[in-house]
């Protein structure tokens, strides 16, 4: 028998993470984007990073459609835009701060931190598909992190 799903996420919860906005498009000029803690450093050599997106996400289709994506990794002051890319559905990108990078992916306004990546491997895994990407760019700025942990919000610099 499975292990109790509900139980997994409340353990899992207790691994503390940043929080992303993970950013693609379809192709023919339509962005999609959800918040994500799924998303890990794999390679130096060559450069790669994965993201792990649920097959019934709204995103998940444009992910293969553009073979492209950013991981947004947000600040503290971004509670707001992570609860935002966590509902599902509609255009999220309306009104939203943000510039397309090379691959077409939005870089959002703001972030601490980005990675933009093309597709190099994909990999089916249950409930999800892990998607591995080649970086073509990324960048950083001074400031704190969003946390997530047993889930709720949380803030570097107040603990
Ligand atoms: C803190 C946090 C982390 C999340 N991490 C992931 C993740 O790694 N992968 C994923 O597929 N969904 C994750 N989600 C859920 C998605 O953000 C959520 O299902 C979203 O509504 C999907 O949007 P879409 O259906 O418009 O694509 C996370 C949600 C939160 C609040």
């Amino acid at each position: 028998m499975a292990f109790d799903r509900n139980e997994l996420r409340r353990v899992m919860g207790h691994f503390a993470t940043g929080v992303t906005v993970v950013t693609t498009h379809d192709g023919s000029g339509r962005c999609y984007g959800l918040t994500a803690n799924a998303v890990c450093s794999v390679s130096l050599d060559p450069p790669l990073v994965l993201v792990c997106v649920d097959k019934g996400a709204e995103s998940h289709p444009a992910f293969g459609l553009s073979q492209a994506f950013v991981v947004n990794i947000l600040s503290d002051g971004q509670e707001d835009l992570s609860r935002h890319f966590a509902v599902s559905g509609g255009d999220k990108f309306v009104d939203m701060p943000c510039r397309s990078g090379g691959t077409g992916a939005p870089i959002l306004d703001g972030a601490l931190g980005y990675v933009e990546c093309r597709v190099v491997a994909t990999h089916d895994a249950g409930d999800h598909t892990i998607y591995i990407g080649e970086v073509q760019g990324a960048a950083a700025r001074e400031g704190h992190p969003l946390l997530f942990f047993r889930g709720r919000y949380h803030f570097l610099h107040q603990e």
